[in-house]
């Protein structure tokens, strides 16, 4: 299973990228408001330099909602890097434009997902991942990681390629679950990728190793 960091924080992409583990990034217009990025200039520099810090690919997404706005805005952020994925949502025209940069060779994110059927659509329409958001299901009080295991078994009987990415994780037992569910893709928060560090057991035991490696290294000096 592939790693993504869900944010358009440079430190934060830094500190996930220097574990070693990270796969790539995905960004939303939310997450770009957060840093304060506006303006296409500002925008595209953004977006460079995040795709110049991680080898794998990166999200970006339109803010048109027609085709010929999506399109033109599409191609312009695929332009930015050769590791760009324009992220289009899952609206009519969303899926015609997803078509048509499946034909002219540009990658995918169809974001907003929360059917089986959305999902369906946007990998019959070529795109090149998928965007289920677990935890805004959960927030309405559903079970978002049902929908992951709904479109993994879609995907598998159909023998689909769209790669399924779990979106709008919120912990890191969320990205044990979609593993478990057969995500391809996990985007998370950095605070959930750090989560998955911890456990009580492990610091208890370090600590005891320490310790002991402490006390013979005493004894021999003071024999
Ligand atoms: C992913 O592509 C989305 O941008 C993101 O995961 C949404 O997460 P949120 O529901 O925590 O905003």
């Amino acid at each position: 299973m592939k790693f993504f960091i869900d944010t358009a924080n440079l430190q934060q992409i830094e500190e996930a990228a220097s574990l070693g583990i990270l796969d790539g990034v995905t960004t939303n217009p939310s997450l770009m408001a957060k840093e304060g990025i506006s303006g296409t200039a500002n925008v595209e520099r953004h977006y460079r330099t995040i795709a110049e810090m991680v080898p794998g690919d990166v999200s970006a997404e339109v803010i048109a909602t027609d085709f010929e706005g999506m399109v033109e805005e599409g191609k312009r952020l695929a332009g930015i890097a050769p590791n760009i994925v324009v992220k289009v949502p899952m609206i009519k025209d969303g899926i015609k434009a997803i078509s048509h940069f499946a034909k002219i060779g540009i990658k995918t994110n169809c974001t907003l997902i929360f059917s089986g059927a959305q999902a369906l659509l946007a990998a019959k329409a070529g795109a090149t991942y998928v965007s289920p958001f677990i935890g805004r299901i959960d927030d309405i009080n559903w079970e978002g990681m049902d929908l992951i295991s709904e479109i993994a078994a879609i995907y598998q009987t159909q023998g689909i390629k769209t790669e399924l990415l779990a979106a709008s994780i919120r912990s890191s037992k969320h990205i044990v679950e979609a593993a478990l569910a057969g995500a391809d893709v996990v985007t998370c928060p950095l605070s959930s990728i750090l989560g998955m560090l911890k456990h009580p057991l492990t610091d208890i035991g370090l600590e005891k190793f320490l310790a002991d490696h402490r006390k013979v290294q005493e004894a021999a000096a003071n024999a």
